[in-house]
């Protein structure tokens, strides 16, 4: 009796372990979102749709007027195929030193992810990886906004 009761908790924390193993599970991957995404055209297609968006949005499209934008564009890509494990490699600056001295609100920062939810919204990405990529982008709020 004593020892089933053993083997039954052991199964639970196995069990319990196992569940809590599976998010873990798909950060580590995340080169699955990359090759869900559509591999390199479908991350340049959700780079594309949000530059667009962006330049189409007067609250936020001057902070790019004096900004190159095919370079932008280049790195953007970069950036979107490394954090979904795609195999590429980011070489722009790190976020911090690329807004610093810019006084990025929280307002535009929100607008800014919103236009990049809005082109993976438009480009077919999955409820769950859009999430992903999602809390990518939340992550680097800190350094980003208010340098
Ligand atoms: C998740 C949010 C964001 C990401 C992932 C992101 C990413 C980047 C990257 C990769 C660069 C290029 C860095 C380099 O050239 O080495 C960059 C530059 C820039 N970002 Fe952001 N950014 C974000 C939010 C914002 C926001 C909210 C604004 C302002 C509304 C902004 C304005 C700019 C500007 C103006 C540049 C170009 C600076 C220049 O001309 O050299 N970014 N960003």
């Amino acid at each position: 009796m004593q020892k089933r009761r053993f083997v039954g908790i052991g199964i639970a924390v196995l069990g319990g372990f196992l569940l809590l193993s599976v998010p873990n599970e798909s950060v580590a991957g995340a080169h699955l979102v990359y090759e869900r995404i559509g591999y390199q055209s479908g991350v340049e297609t959700v780079v594309d749709y949000f530059l667009a968006n962006v330049g189409g949005d007067d609250r936020v499209n001057g902070r790019f007027s004096d900004t190159d934008m095919a370079q932008l564009r280049g790195h953007l890509i970069d950036q979107v195929c490394e954090a979904t494990d795609g195999p590429c490699t980011y070489k722009g600056k790190n976020m911090r030193e690329a807004h610093a001295g810019m006084g990025i609100t929280e307002a535009e920062f929100a607008i800014i992810a919103g236009h990049f939810a809005a082109a993976m919204e438009k480009a077919g990405v999955s409820a769950s990886d859009h999430a992903t990529i999602m809390s990518v982008l939340s992550a680097m709020q800190d350094d980003i906004v208010g340098q």
